[in-house]
Protein backbone atom coordinates (compact mmCIF):
# COMPACT_ATOMS: atom_id res chain seq x y z
CA UNK A 1 0.00 0.00 0.00
CA UNK A 2 1.49 3.69 -0.62
CA UNK A 3 0.84 5.41 1.91
CA UNK A 4 0.04 8.89 1.18
CA UNK A 5 1.96 11.86 3.08
CA UNK A 6 -0.68 14.81 4.07
CA UNK A 7 0.14 18.12 5.01
CA UNK A 8 -1.94 19.02 8.42
CA UNK A 9 -1.32 22.93 7.90
CA UNK A 10 -3.07 22.51 4.10
CA UNK A 11 -7.22 22.87 4.32
CA UNK A 12 -6.87 20.24 1.14
CA UNK A 13 -4.69 17.37 2.89
CA UNK A 14 -6.89 17.51 5.87
CA UNK A 15 -9.90 17.17 3.73
CA UNK A 16 -8.37 14.34 2.20
CA UNK A 17 -7.31 12.71 5.41
CA UNK A 18 -10.93 12.78 6.21
CA UNK A 19 -12.50 11.37 3.44
CA UNK A 20 -10.01 8.28 3.86
CA UNK A 21 -11.21 8.15 7.70
CA UNK A 22 -14.98 8.50 6.76
CA UNK A 23 -14.01 5.37 3.70
CA UNK A 24 -12.57 3.24 6.31
CA UNK A 25 -8.96 3.60 5.70
CA UNK A 26 -6.02 4.42 8.65
CA UNK A 27 -4.53 7.87 9.04
CA UNK A 28 -1.55 8.77 11.37
CA UNK A 29 -2.15 12.24 12.92
CA UNK A 30 -0.33 14.46 15.46
CA UNK A 31 -1.65 14.91 18.75
CA UNK A 32 -0.19 16.85 21.62
CA UNK A 33 1.29 13.56 23.26
CA UNK A 34 2.07 11.12 20.39
CA UNK A 35 1.10 10.42 16.97
CA UNK A 36 -1.75 8.96 16.78
CA UNK A 37 -3.46 5.90 14.47
CA UNK A 38 -6.19 6.93 13.59
CA UNK A 39 -9.69 4.95 11.79
CA UNK A 40 -13.58 4.82 11.93
CA UNK A 41 -14.65 3.66 16.00
CA UNK A 42 -17.74 2.62 14.89
CA UNK A 43 -16.52 0.51 11.78
CA UNK A 44 -14.76 -3.32 12.81
CA UNK A 45 -13.27 -3.56 9.70
CA UNK A 46 -11.99 0.02 9.70
CA UNK A 47 -10.32 -0.98 13.60
CA UNK A 48 -9.08 -4.05 12.84
CA UNK A 49 -6.69 -2.20 9.88
CA UNK A 50 -4.92 -0.37 13.14
CA UNK A 51 -4.00 -3.72 14.64
CA UNK A 52 -2.92 -5.53 11.58
CA UNK A 53 -0.83 -2.75 10.72
CA UNK A 54 0.53 -2.21 14.52
CA UNK A 55 1.25 -5.95 14.73
CA UNK A 56 -0.92 -4.68 17.85
CA UNK A 57 -2.43 -7.80 20.00
CA UNK A 58 -6.32 -8.36 19.84
CA UNK A 59 -7.41 -7.97 23.36
CA UNK A 60 -5.72 -4.32 23.99
CA UNK A 61 -8.29 -1.88 23.37
CA UNK A 62 -7.86 1.60 21.58
CA UNK A 63 -8.65 4.97 22.92
CA UNK A 64 -11.30 6.49 21.10
CA UNK A 65 -10.73 10.65 19.85
CA UNK A 66 -13.83 12.88 19.82
CA UNK A 67 -13.57 16.44 19.04
CA UNK A 68 -17.03 17.76 20.98
CA UNK A 69 -18.68 16.64 24.47
CA UNK A 70 -21.57 16.38 22.11
CA UNK A 71 -20.18 12.93 20.58
CA UNK A 72 -19.40 11.37 24.23
CA UNK A 73 -23.33 10.58 24.27
CA UNK A 74 -22.65 7.83 21.29
CA UNK A 75 -20.39 6.37 23.13
CA UNK A 76 -21.44 6.18 26.69
CA UNK A 77 -24.68 6.36 28.83
CA UNK A 78 -23.08 6.89 32.32
CA UNK A 79 -21.38 10.17 32.75
CA UNK A 80 -20.33 10.81 36.07
CA UNK A 81 -19.67 14.63 38.47
CA UNK A 82 -16.35 13.52 39.00
CA UNK A 83 -16.07 12.77 35.16
CA UNK A 84 -17.86 15.97 34.31
CA UNK A 85 -15.57 18.18 36.53
CA UNK A 86 -12.01 16.34 34.93
CA UNK A 87 -13.15 17.32 31.49
CA UNK A 88 -14.41 20.63 32.18
CA UNK A 89 -10.38 21.07 33.83
CA UNK A 90 -8.31 18.72 31.40
CA UNK A 91 -10.20 18.32 27.86
CA UNK A 92 -8.67 19.25 25.65
CA UNK A 93 -5.70 17.77 26.92
CA UNK A 94 -3.84 14.68 27.66
CA UNK A 95 -6.36 12.85 30.00
CA UNK A 96 -7.94 9.87 28.55
CA UNK A 97 -11.33 9.06 30.88
CA UNK A 98 -12.89 5.12 31.06
CA UNK A 99 -16.41 5.42 30.45
CA UNK A 100 -19.00 2.56 30.90
CA UNK A 101 -19.77 1.50 26.98
CA UNK A 102 -22.90 2.13 25.98
CA UNK A 103 -24.25 -1.15 24.36
CA UNK A 104 -23.63 -2.11 21.63
CA UNK A 105 -22.41 1.19 20.81
CA UNK A 106 -18.71 0.55 19.62
CA UNK A 107 -17.39 -2.84 18.08
CA UNK A 108 -15.79 -5.47 20.38
CA UNK A 109 -12.70 -4.92 19.01
CA UNK A 110 -12.16 -1.67 19.74
CA UNK A 111 -13.15 -1.60 23.17
CA UNK A 112 -11.00 -5.37 23.12
CA UNK A 113 -14.16 -7.08 24.35
CA UNK A 114 -14.20 -4.84 27.53
CA UNK A 115 -18.05 -3.44 29.10
CA UNK A 116 -15.98 -0.12 29.28
CA UNK A 117 -14.38 2.50 26.26
CA UNK A 118 -11.79 4.82 26.60
CA UNK A 119 -12.43 8.27 25.09
CA UNK A 120 -10.00 11.42 24.75
CA UNK A 121 -10.63 14.78 23.19
CA UNK A 122 -7.03 15.44 22.28
CA UNK A 123 -5.21 19.56 22.17
CA UNK A 124 -3.60 19.66 19.14
CA UNK A 125 -5.36 22.20 16.42
CA UNK A 126 -4.67 19.35 13.30
CA UNK A 127 -5.93 16.77 15.62
CA UNK A 128 -9.27 18.84 16.15
CA UNK A 129 -9.71 19.47 13.12
CA UNK A 130 -9.12 16.51 11.32
CA UNK A 131 -11.46 14.71 13.86
CA UNK A 132 -14.12 17.48 12.50
CA UNK A 133 -14.22 17.33 9.43
CA UNK A 134 -14.68 13.51 10.04
CA UNK A 135 -17.15 13.99 11.91
CA UNK A 136 -16.73 10.20 13.76
CA UNK A 137 -15.43 8.83 17.32
CA UNK A 138 -11.86 7.86 15.85
CA UNK A 139 -9.72 4.96 17.36
CA UNK A 140 -6.32 5.57 17.75
CA UNK A 141 -3.89 4.17 19.58
CA UNK A 142 -0.14 5.44 19.35
CA UNK A 143 0.91 5.32 15.33
CA UNK A 144 4.40 3.10 16.03
CA UNK A 145 4.83 -0.81 15.56
CA UNK A 146 3.64 -2.72 18.35
CA UNK A 147 6.60 -2.56 20.90
CA UNK A 148 8.57 0.40 19.88
CA UNK A 149 8.28 3.50 21.49
CA UNK A 150 5.82 5.68 20.56
CA UNK A 151 6.11 8.21 17.88
CA UNK A 152 6.95 12.15 18.50
CA UNK A 153 7.75 13.04 15.07
CA UNK A 154 6.38 12.59 11.78
CA UNK A 155 9.69 10.58 10.70
CA UNK A 156 9.03 8.43 13.65
CA UNK A 157 5.85 7.80 12.03
CA UNK A 158 6.70 6.73 8.45
CA UNK A 159 9.89 4.77 9.67
CA UNK A 160 7.36 2.54 11.62
CA UNK A 161 4.36 2.32 9.30
CA UNK A 162 5.02 3.83 5.58
CA UNK A 163 3.53 1.70 3.12
CA UNK A 164 1.08 0.08 6.30
CA UNK A 165 -0.99 2.41 6.52
CA UNK A 166 -3.22 4.85 3.85
CA UNK A 167 -2.10 8.20 5.23
CA UNK A 168 -0.01 10.25 7.32
CA UNK A 169 -1.14 13.99 8.81
CA UNK A 170 2.33 16.32 9.53
CA UNK A 171 1.80 18.24 12.49
CA UNK A 172 5.83 18.79 13.66
CA UNK A 173 6.77 17.32 16.74
CA UNK A 174 4.70 16.71 20.11
CA UNK A 175 4.50 19.04 22.70
CA UNK A 176 4.01 17.08 25.49
CA UNK A 177 5.91 13.80 24.19
CA UNK A 178 4.10 11.09 26.74
CA UNK A 179 0.98 9.70 26.42
CA UNK A 180 -2.38 10.75 28.03
CA UNK A 181 -3.04 9.42 31.32
CA UNK A 182 -5.51 6.57 31.47
CA UNK A 183 -7.89 7.32 34.43
CA UNK A 184 -10.60 5.09 35.58
CA UNK A 185 -13.37 6.96 37.18
CA UNK A 186 -15.88 3.72 37.44
CA UNK A 187 -15.50 2.75 41.26
CA UNK A 188 -15.06 4.19 44.41
CA UNK A 189 -12.06 6.51 44.05
CA UNK A 190 -10.24 7.45 40.78
CA UNK A 191 -7.90 4.95 39.60
CA UNK A 192 -4.63 6.17 37.12
CA UNK A 193 -4.33 2.66 34.65
CA UNK A 194 -1.67 4.13 33.22
CA UNK A 195 0.10 7.42 34.26
CA UNK A 196 0.74 10.05 31.61
CA UNK A 197 0.73 13.68 30.20
CA UNK A 198 -1.73 14.88 33.08
CA UNK A 199 -0.28 14.09 36.74
CA UNK A 200 -2.11 12.76 39.94
CA UNK A 201 -1.78 15.88 41.33
CA UNK A 202 -2.94 17.81 38.99
CA UNK A 203 -6.16 15.30 39.06
CA UNK A 204 -6.48 15.75 42.89
CA UNK A 205 -7.16 19.50 42.50
CA UNK A 206 -9.87 18.67 40.30
CA UNK A 207 -11.51 15.46 42.27
CA UNK A 208 -10.86 17.09 45.95
CA UNK A 209 -10.91 13.22 46.83
CA UNK A 210 -7.83 11.03 46.41
CA UNK A 211 -6.90 9.82 43.10
CA UNK A 212 -4.65 6.46 43.29
CA UNK A 213 -2.80 4.44 41.13
CA UNK A 214 -3.41 1.18 39.85
CA UNK A 215 0.39 -0.04 40.75
CA UNK A 216 2.25 1.54 43.35
CA UNK A 217 4.14 4.99 41.48
CA UNK A 218 2.57 3.84 38.14
CA UNK A 219 5.25 0.70 37.93
CA UNK A 220 5.27 -1.67 35.74
CA UNK A 221 3.43 -4.48 37.72
CA UNK A 222 0.69 -6.08 35.46
CA UNK A 223 -2.72 -4.39 35.81
CA UNK A 224 -5.28 -6.47 34.31
CA UNK A 225 -7.42 -3.25 34.06
CA UNK A 226 -5.38 -1.13 31.63
CA UNK A 227 -4.44 -4.39 29.09
CA UNK A 228 -1.72 -2.68 27.53
CA UNK A 229 0.38 -2.05 30.37
CA UNK A 230 1.00 -5.63 30.43
CA UNK A 231 3.13 -5.66 26.88
CA UNK A 232 6.56 -4.61 26.29
CA UNK A 233 7.01 -1.44 25.23
CA UNK A 234 9.08 1.43 24.14
CA UNK A 235 11.94 -0.86 23.44
CA UNK A 236 14.94 0.03 21.09
CA UNK A 237 16.99 -2.58 19.73
CA UNK A 238 19.52 -2.47 22.18
CA UNK A 239 19.20 -3.29 25.46
CA UNK A 240 18.69 -0.43 28.23
CA UNK A 241 19.70 0.01 31.80
CA UNK A 242 19.20 2.30 34.04
CA UNK A 243 21.89 3.82 36.07
CA UNK A 244 21.07 4.64 40.05
CA UNK A 245 22.92 6.86 42.58
CA UNK A 246 24.11 10.51 42.65
CA UNK A 247 25.31 12.43 39.45
CA UNK A 248 28.64 11.46 40.47
CA UNK A 249 27.74 8.10 41.25
CA UNK A 250 26.34 7.47 37.85
CA UNK A 251 28.67 9.20 36.03
CA UNK A 252 31.26 6.76 37.30
CA UNK A 253 29.36 3.78 36.45
CA UNK A 254 28.59 4.84 33.04
CA UNK A 255 32.33 5.96 32.41
CA UNK A 256 33.36 2.60 33.25
CA UNK A 257 30.59 0.86 31.14
CA UNK A 258 31.54 2.93 27.95
CA UNK A 259 35.20 1.52 28.43
CA UNK A 260 34.17 -2.17 28.44
CA UNK A 261 32.05 -1.50 25.21
CA UNK A 262 34.84 0.25 23.53
CA UNK A 263 32.81 3.35 22.19
CA UNK A 264 29.85 0.70 21.12
CA UNK A 265 27.46 2.16 23.40
CA UNK A 266 25.11 4.99 23.90
CA UNK A 267 24.01 7.29 26.78
CA UNK A 268 20.99 8.95 26.79
CA UNK A 269 21.12 11.87 30.42
CA UNK A 270 20.07 14.70 31.82
CA UNK A 271 22.81 17.71 30.93
CA UNK A 272 23.73 17.83 34.30
CA UNK A 273 24.98 14.11 34.38
CA UNK A 274 26.16 14.83 30.96
CA UNK A 275 28.72 17.30 32.01
CA UNK A 276 29.94 15.04 34.84
CA UNK A 277 31.32 11.96 32.18
CA UNK A 278 34.78 11.74 30.55
CA UNK A 279 34.53 8.86 28.54
CA UNK A 280 31.03 9.98 26.10
CA UNK A 281 31.99 10.15 21.85
CA UNK A 282 29.83 12.54 21.01
CA UNK A 283 27.48 11.01 18.31
CA UNK A 284 26.54 8.49 20.75
CA UNK A 285 25.24 10.94 23.15
CA UNK A 286 21.45 12.62 23.42
CA UNK A 287 21.33 15.23 26.07
CA UNK A 288 17.53 14.79 27.53
CA UNK A 289 17.10 18.02 29.30
CA UNK A 290 17.75 19.30 32.27
CA UNK A 291 17.36 17.37 35.04
CA UNK A 292 15.03 20.59 36.95
CA UNK A 293 12.44 20.20 33.85
CA UNK A 294 11.33 16.50 33.50
CA UNK A 295 8.81 17.60 31.46
CA UNK A 296 11.23 18.53 29.13
CA UNK A 297 13.53 14.91 29.58
CA UNK A 298 10.04 13.21 29.29
CA UNK A 299 8.91 14.99 25.62
CA UNK A 300 12.57 14.33 24.57
CA UNK A 301 12.71 10.49 26.01
CA UNK A 302 10.76 8.79 23.21
CA UNK A 303 13.15 10.51 20.32
CA UNK A 304 16.12 9.25 21.95
CA UNK A 305 15.01 6.09 22.45
CA UNK A 306 14.69 6.10 18.30
CA UNK A 307 17.89 7.73 17.94
CA UNK A 308 20.05 4.66 19.39
CA UNK A 309 18.36 2.61 16.47
CA UNK A 310 20.06 4.04 13.64
CA UNK A 311 23.41 2.85 15.15
CA UNK A 312 25.01 -0.01 15.91
CA UNK A 313 25.23 0.09 19.73
CA UNK A 314 25.05 -2.65 22.39
CA UNK A 315 24.09 -0.91 25.00
CA UNK A 316 22.30 2.38 25.99
CA UNK A 317 23.00 3.76 29.50
CA UNK A 318 20.48 6.26 31.18
CA UNK A 319 19.58 7.60 34.88
CA UNK A 320 16.89 7.43 37.09
CA UNK A 321 15.03 10.66 38.14
CA UNK A 322 12.22 11.13 40.62
CA UNK A 323 9.15 9.81 40.14
CA UNK A 324 7.16 12.34 41.22
CA UNK A 325 4.51 14.48 39.08
CA UNK A 326 5.53 13.68 35.64
CA UNK A 327 8.45 11.95 36.45
CA UNK A 328 6.05 9.39 37.56
CA UNK A 329 5.11 9.04 33.80
CA UNK A 330 8.69 9.30 32.81
CA UNK A 331 10.01 7.11 34.85
CA UNK A 332 6.96 4.48 33.95
CA UNK A 333 8.48 4.44 30.04
CA UNK A 334 11.64 4.25 31.41
CA UNK A 335 11.71 1.39 33.36
CA UNK A 336 9.86 -0.39 30.72
CA UNK A 337 11.92 0.25 28.11
CA UNK A 338 14.81 -1.22 30.24
CA UNK A 339 12.56 -4.10 31.01
CA UNK A 340 13.24 -2.59 34.44
CA UNK A 341 17.24 -3.44 34.42
CA UNK A 342 18.90 -1.27 37.01
CA UNK A 343 22.78 -0.94 37.89
O1 LIG B 1 -1.81 9.98 24.34
C1 LIG B 1 -2.40 8.95 24.01
O2 LIG B 1 -3.20 8.37 24.78
C2 LIG B 1 -2.15 8.39 22.61
C3 LIG B 1 -2.65 9.40 21.59
C4 LIG B 1 -2.54 8.89 20.17
O3 LIG B 1 -3.96 9.77 21.91
N1 LIG B 1 -2.76 7.12 22.45
C5 LIG B 1 -2.27 5.99 23.07
O4 LIG B 1 -2.97 4.82 22.77
O5 LIG B 1 -1.33 5.99 23.81
P1 LIG B 1 -2.41 3.37 23.08
O6 LIG B 1 -3.32 2.45 22.38
O7 LIG B 1 -0.98 3.28 22.72
O8 LIG B 1 -2.65 3.18 24.62
C6 LIG B 1 -3.97 3.04 25.12
C7 LIG B 1 -3.93 2.54 26.53
C8 LIG B 1 -3.54 1.08 26.62
O9 LIG B 1 -2.71 0.86 27.75
C9 LIG B 1 -4.90 0.39 26.75
O10 LIG B 1 -4.80 -0.87 27.35
C10 LIG B 1 -5.66 1.39 27.60
O11 LIG B 1 -5.25 2.66 27.10
N2 LIG B 1 -7.12 1.27 27.41
C11 LIG B 1 -7.84 1.49 26.29
N3 LIG B 1 -9.15 1.22 26.49
C12 LIG B 1 -9.26 0.83 27.77
C13 LIG B 1 -10.34 0.40 28.58
N4 LIG B 1 -11.59 0.34 28.13
N5 LIG B 1 -10.08 0.07 29.87
C14 LIG B 1 -8.82 0.13 30.34
N6 LIG B 1 -7.74 0.52 29.62
C15 LIG B 1 -7.96 0.85 28.36
MG1 LIG C 1 0.96 2.76 22.48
Amino acid sequence: METKLLRGEQERDLQEAARLLRAGETVAFPTETVYGLGANALDADAARKIYAAKGRPSDNPLIVHIYDRAQLEMLTDQISETAEKLMDAFWPGPLTIIFHRRPGAVPDCVTGGLDTVAVRMPNHPVALRLLRMADLPIAAPSANLSGKPSPTAVSHVEHDLSGRIAAIVSGGSCAVGVESTVLDVSGNAPVILRPGGITREQLEAVTSEPVIYATPHGSTVETPRAPGMKYTHYAPEAPVYICTGTPEEIAEKIDHRLEVHKGRAGVMLSRQTLRLLQNADENLVVNLGSRDDLKQIACNLFAALRYFDDSDVEAIYTEDFPAEHIGVALMNRLDKAAGSKKI
